[in-house]
C-alpha cells in the first residue's frame, strides 16, 4: 500500500542522540546531557497550581480556537509590558507549542510549490515541516559575518521567487539575534517584494547582552510565533502562540478550528499564571548566564574556540572542523568515551553540520563543568 513521499522527512538526529545517551545511561554510564534542547527545570510553581485547580474544577472543555480570551488578553498584556508595544488581543492565537503555529503560518501564506528562505544553520523543523507540506525550503547559507542571519544581501543572492522569509531570534542552534535595524531592513526588503516574514521568537527572554526585540514592535504584517516551552519552562504543555497580521486572521482562525479544535485547555488555563513568575523564570536565565560563561571559559582550552555568539537561547554551536569531517561519527565517539552528549551539526545544516557541534547550556553549572573537564581531558 501507499506511503506517502510528502510523509518521508527526515528524522531528529537529537532525538537519536538522545536515545542513544538513555541507553548507555540505563546500562550504568554517568552521562552529562548537553543535547537536550529544553530547560532542566519544570513550569513555574502558579502555573502548576493554576492547573491542578482548573483540572480539579473545569470539566476542560474545548476552547475557542484562538485560545481563551483571559490568556490572548495575558499575551498582549506582556506586549505592552515586557516590551512596551500594543497589539491587540484579538491578533494573539493560541497554538499547541509553535510548531503548531509554524504549521498554520505556513499553510496561511503560501501553497504548495511556493518556496521560503530559511537560515542555515536552522531549527531542523522548519525544513521537515515545510519539506511535509510541498513548500520547499531554500537554504541560506549564513556564518560569522552576518552572525548566522540572513541579510538582504544575502537574500539578493537566491536565485527564484521568493514567497517568504523565516528567521528565528535568537536563533536555534546559534544563539544569534536580529537587532532592531537588521529587522527593519529585513522587514523593509519582504515588504518590498511582497513577501511574507515569520520570525520565531521562542527564544526571547533568555538573552545576555541585553533583551530581543520582538519584529511585532516594528510591523503589523509580520507573522510572530512565540511559545511557554523556553523562557517559561512548559515544553510538554504544548503551548504556545502567534501574532497574526489582519489579513491573515481569518485563514489562521479556520485552520486552526480544523487541525487542532483548540490548544490544550489545562495548559492554557495554567498559563495565564505564567506572566506572573517572571522573578522565577528570570532565576533560570540567571543559570544559563552561569553555564554559558563556564563554557566560553573553558571550551576554548579544550581547542573549540570558534563559536557562534550565543546572545541568546542556551545553545553553544562549535566550529569542530579541525578535529573531524563527520560530527556524527564525532558526536559518537564523544558519547561512548567521555559520556557526554551533543548534538551534532548535521541536524541543523545539511550542508556544513558535519563540521559543527551543538552543546546545551541548558542544565546544571555542575553539569557544565563536568563536561568542561571531561572535553579537555578528552581532547587534550
Ligand atoms: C527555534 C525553535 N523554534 C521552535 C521550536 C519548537 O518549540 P515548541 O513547539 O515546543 O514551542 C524549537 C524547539 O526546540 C526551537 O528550537
Amino acid at each position: 500500500m501507499k506511503v506517502s513521499r510528502r510523509g518521508a522527512i527526515s528524522p531528529f538526529y537529537v532525538m537519536e542522540v538522545m536515545k542513544a545517551a538513555a541507553a548507555r545511561e540505563a546500562s550504568g554510564q554517568d552521562i552529562v546531557h548537553l543535547e537536550v534542547g529544553q530547560p532542566s527545570t519544570g513550569a513555574p510553581g502558579a502555573v502548576r497550581e493554576a492547573a491542578a485547580h482548573a483540572i480539579g474544577i473545569d470539566h476542560l472543555g474545548y476552547t475557542d480556537s484562538c485560545g481563551i480570551p483571559e490568556l490572548r488578553t495575558a499575551i498582549a498584556r506582556h506586549y505592552r509590558d515586557y516590551y512596551g508595544v500594543r497589539i491587540p488581543a484579538e491578533r494573539i492565537v493560541v497554538t499547541t507549542g509553535s510548531s503548531g503555529a509554524f504549521l498554520l503560518s505556513f499553510l496561511a501564506c503560501m501553497d504548495a510549490g511556493d518556496r521560503i528562505a530559511i537560515a542555515e544553520p536552522g531549527y531542523p523543523a522548519y525544513r521537515n515541516i515545510l519539506a511535509s507540506l510541498d513548500i520547499e525550503a531554500v537554504g541560506v547559507p549564513t556564518g560569522e559575518e552576518t552572525a548566522f542571519q540572513p541579510t538582504p544581501e544575502l537574500l539578493e543572492k537566491v536565485e527564484g521567487p521568493l514567497a517568504a522569509l523565516l528567521v528565528a531570534t535568537p536563533a536555534n542552534p546559534t544563539g544569534t539575534m536580529i537587532d532592531t535595524e537588521a529587522m527593519r531592513d529585513l522587514i523593509s526588503y519582504c515588504d518590498g517584494r511582497n513577501m511574507r516574514l515569520i520570525v520565531d521568537e521562542i527564544y526571547h527572554g533568555i538573552t545576555y547582552n541585553g533583551p530581543a526585540v520582538t519584529a511585532a514592535s516594528l510591523s503589523d504584517r509580520v507573522i510572530v510565533i512565540n511559545s511557554f516551552s523556553k523562557y517559561f519552562c512548559m515544553t510538554g504543555w504544548r503551548l504556545g502562540w502567534m501574532v497574526v497580521p489582519e489579513d491573515l486572521h481569518n485563514s489562521i482562525e479556520c485552520l486552526a478550528q480544523n487541525h487542532f479544535i483548540s490548544a490544550p485547555t489545562h495548559s492554557q488555563l495554567g498559563a495565564i499564571a505564567a506572566f506572573d513568575c517572571i522573578d522565577e523564570l528570570e532565576e533560570n536565565v540567571e543559570r544559563y548566564r552561569k553555564n554559558r560563561e563556564i563554557l566560553l571559559r573553558e571550551l576554548p582550552k579544550a581547542g573549540l574556540d570558534r563559536m557562534a555568539p550565543a546572545d541568546g537561547a542556551f545553545y553553544i554551536y562549535a566550529d569542530v572542523s579541525r578535529l573531524t569531517n563527520d560530527s556524527i561519527e564525532f558526536c559518537k565517539r564523544m558519547l561512548a568515551e567521555t559520556g557526554i552528549a551533543a548534538t551534532p551539526g548535521t541536524d541543523f545544516d545539511p550542508v556544513r553540520g558535519h563540521q559543527h557541534v551543538r552543546f546545551s547550556f541548558a542544565g546544571m553549572p555542575e553539569e557544565m563543568e563536568e563536561a568542561a573537564r571531561r572535553l579537555k581531558e578528552w581532547l587534550a
